[in-house]
């Protein structure tokens, strides 16, 4: 990718992590469309909405080889929101976020993450109440808990933002396509600062590398040998 664009991407993304500290809690309606790119397993089979067990997650490459994303089949309906789309499938469970938390970027490495999603319930505090919900995102970095069912809004912790949502297309066959980005994007700042090992994690000459036509999900308890739960 040319300097002139990746010039513009860091332009986007500033102006859109400024609109997106406005507030910690809404979506950015902004979608930045990337290459339409068919999620498929290991095997080359592909990702559709009734392969994906309710209450589990999945890691997968967007928009870029060395950007981890969540897909998530959660066990409720997730109703489109504040310009976010809101869940895909026929029952609207099938979701997808940028796995980058929004406050120091921990994301999910193959030896370890402290980003996770949680089926079961876990505690956590908003606004000094104690609270106890399943299906939820939990960076145990520090502690920030963000709502998949909602855009991943922030219900708790240090970020001050939404995770990126991640837009699907479902096909006639139900399978998933993502096919571009809306809220904070960190893309560029996270493969400055991580970039010398993304390359070497993921086998990059360039780790700006895009995706292309397909990209590989993995079961997040398989992505990473360890997974961080607080
Ligand atoms: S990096 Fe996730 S809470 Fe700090």
């Amino acid at each position: 990718m040319g300097v002139q664009r990746r010039e513009f991407n860091k332009l986007c993304g500033g102006l859109l992590a400024g609109a997106a500290s406005l507030s910690a809690s809404k979506s950015v309606a902004e979608t930045k469309q990337y290459t339409r790119s068919a999620l498929v397993y290991e095997d080359e089979s592909p990702v559709t909405v009734s392969s994906l067990v309710p209450g589990t997650s999945c890691i997968f490459s967007y928009p870029y080889v060395a950007t981890p994303c969540f897909v998530i089949r959660l066990r409720k309906s997730a109703v489109a929101a504040d310009g976010w789309q809101g869940g895909v499938g026929e029952d609207q469970s099938v979701v997808a976020f940028s796995a980058i938390c929004s406050h120091k970027m921990s994301h999910p490495a193959k030896p370890i993450s402290h980003i996770n999603f949680r089926d079961e319930k876990i505690n956590f505090y908003t606004q000094g109440k104690e609270q106890e919900l399943d299906q939820l995102i939990s960076c145990c970095s520090e502690k920030s808990v963000y709502d998949p069912a909602n855009g991943a809004a922030v219900l708790s912790g240090p970020a001050p933002a939404p995770l990126a949502s991640i837009s699907l297309e479902v096909n006639g066959d139900g399978q998933l396509y993502a096919v571009g980005s809306s809220g904070r994007n960190q893309y560029e700042r996270f493969m400055d600062k991580f970039g010398f090992r993304l390359a070497m994690e993921y086998g990059l000459s360039d780790v700006r590398t895009e995706v292309g036509e397909s990209t590989i999900a993995v079961l997040a308890e398989k992505f990473s040998s360890q997974q961080i739960r607080c």
